[in-house]
């Protein structure tokens, strides 16, 4: 099935991406406010959010929020590491670090992974909160207006890595992911919770993922093997920013499934 809107922008460079998906942050953001709803946004961890970071923490731009708009700002996370919150490892300690530190939410609205207590208690938490905030019952999904996702080179998105018995998990909002040594454990968001949202935009820079993002975006192979391309928002749009060198392997017209 295809997502209701499917996109992919191809960017110069890492800081023209960065810049471009600060802007749809804001529109975004924006339309929910004038529409006088709240909004969800799941962050995503490793590197390449960090310059989408330093944009949305850019002065200008958050002189240019109304407090309304930003009492409206909720941060979930769509996956954590097994670490304290100030282990350098850490996804919350990183969007901290660049974003969250100049941002000025409310504490109420930053809902973070409580990764110290490990993955299982974790992930219990964590879909507990999300059960408040969205105020689900028994087999409902939250839409998250907005959620980022990474791809990793083995074609892992979030914490869903190839093979995972978690990449099949359909009735958790967030699970424990196990890992081949103590400490590298994780937590993460669910596919159906990835696929329930308004909005999954992948963020996809530098040559060494050209690879993996073509056989992510053609049609061929078995899904279960690349994660990422089980990502189909079912009543959602599917954005891929991604930089030039990322794009670099991928045919001029574009594959899409
Ligand atoms: C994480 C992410 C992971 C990441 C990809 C891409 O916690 O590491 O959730 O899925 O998005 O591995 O990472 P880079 O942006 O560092 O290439």
């Amino acid at each position: 099935m295809r997502p209701a809107r499917s996109e992919l922008r191809i960017f110069r460079n890492g800081a023209e991406l960065a810049r471009a998906a600060a802007d749809e942050f804001h529109r975004r953001l924006l339309l929910a406010g004038a529409a006088g709803r709240r909004f969800t946004c799941a962050l995503s961890g490793g590197s390449t959010p960090r310059a989408l970071f330093k944009a949305l923490a850019a002065r200008e731009v958050r002189a240019a929020l109304p407090d309304e708009i930003r009492r409206s700002l909720h941060f979930f996370w769509s996956d954590e590491r097994s670490v304290p919150p100030g282990h350098r490892d850490s996804n919350f300690g990183m969007a901290c670090e660049i974003l969250l530190r100049h941002a000025a939410l409310p504490e109420a609205n930053i809902h973070r992974i409580p990764a110290e207590l490990g993955a299982s208690l974790a992930a219990d938490a964590y879909e507990l909160e999300l059960r408040r905030f969205f105020r689900l019952a028994s087999g409902e999904w939250p839409v998250f207006n907005l959620i980022y996702l990474g791809l990793g080179e083995d074609g892992h998105t979030a914490s869903l890595f190839p093979g995972s018995d978690v990449v099949g998990e359909r009735h958790r909002l967030a699970a424990a992911v196990r890992a081949d040594q103590p400490g590298r454990e994780r937590i993460t968001l669910t596919l159906p919770v990835l696929n329930h949202a308004a909005c999954v935009t992948f963020l996809v820079a530098g040559a060494q993922k050209a690879r993996i993002l073509r056989e992510v975006l053609e049609a061929s192979g078995p899904d279960r093997e690349l994660p990422a391309r089980l990502v189909r928002p079912i009543d959602g749009d599917l954005l891929w920013l991604v930089d030039r060198e990322a794009a670099s392997d991928l045919p001029d017209s574009g594959p899409w499934p």
